[in-house]
């Protein structure tokens, strides 16, 4: 079933130019990018993208890690592609990630596991909706 998802390249893939390749991957896997934006988030985007987090131990660090640099906000579109962008990207925690994931590849740690991908249908539309509300699943045709 064709779906849509939100996926973020991290400030740390980012600084270690590693852009290029990740999207290369996600474009020799199959997926589909609808939409695509580099941008730094502020601390009240970071905060309120991130609100299921509020209060766990480690919200103010990924706030301080996700508005430290630049970003790459990409919406994609495939064939179950909320499930199969998980797979792709990985746990996330680089060191339990399975080798040939992008976070076994690019990820340095748990905080910077380089990359971002929505964790189920009702996440993925608040955040493609959050950064590309011109692809949102109610405006856009699936
Ligand atoms: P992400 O997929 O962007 O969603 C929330 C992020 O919080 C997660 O990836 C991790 O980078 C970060 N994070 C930091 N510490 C933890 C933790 N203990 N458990 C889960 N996520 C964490």
């Amino acid at each position: 079933m064709i779906k849509r998802t939100l996926v973020i390249i991290k400030p740390n893939a980012v600084k270690d130019k590693n852009v290029g390749k990740i999207i290369n991957r996600i474009e020799e896997t199959g997926f589909i990018i609808l939409g695509i934006k580099m941008i730094q988030l502020s601390r009240e985007e970071a905060e309120s993208f991130y609100y299921v987090h509020r209060g766990k131990p480690f919200f103010k660090d990924l706030i301080d890690f996700m508005t430290s640099d630049k970003c790459i906000t990409m919406v994609l579109e495939g064939n179950y592609v909320i499930t199969n962008i998980r797979n792709f990207v990985g746990d996330t925690d680089p060191e339990k990630a399975k080798k040939g994931t992008i976070r076994y590849e690019f990820g340095d740690d748990l905080s910077k596991n380089a990359i971002h991908a929505s964790d189920g249908i009702e996440t993925s539309k608040f955040e493609v909706n959050f950064f590309f509300p011109e692809f949102s699943w109610e405006t856009g045709k699936l």
